[in-house]
């Protein structure tokens, strides 16, 4: 099964297996990864899903969508390789993806 790595700010792993398909959100509350909420259950209304993407991944992602991009406006440190994790569905393309949890959600 592919895997997918959280870190947080101070530089802490988890590393946790991803079924192809399921979000990277849903994935992260599976396995009680710290900072990555998921309150709006991943309907894209409530951004506590925020996470920086690896840049070497970036384009293996779907774009954001309006809606994301939207969300993404409201977050304290948006970078370029930020993502809501919602919007990410686990492909086998993506084993090994990182993901850094905003320093703000931990
Ligand atoms: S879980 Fe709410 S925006 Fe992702």
């Amino acid at each position: 099964m592919p895997t997918v790595v959280f870190t947080d700010s101070e530089g802490t792993c988890h590393t946790v297996q991803a079924p192809v398909g399921r979000s990277l959100m849903q994935v992260a509350v599976d396995n009680a990864v710290p900072g990555i909420l998921g309150d709006c259950g991943g309907a894209c209304s409530c951004a506590t899903c925020h996470g920086y993407v690896d840049s070497s991944y970036l384009d293996r992602l779907p774009p954001r969508s309006e809606t994301e991009v939207f969300m993404l406006e409201g977050v304290p440190d948006l970078r370029e390789n930020s993502r809501l994790c919602c919007q990410i569905r686990m492909q086998p393309e993506l084993e090994g993806i990182c993901i850094e949890v905003p320093a703000e959600q931990v």
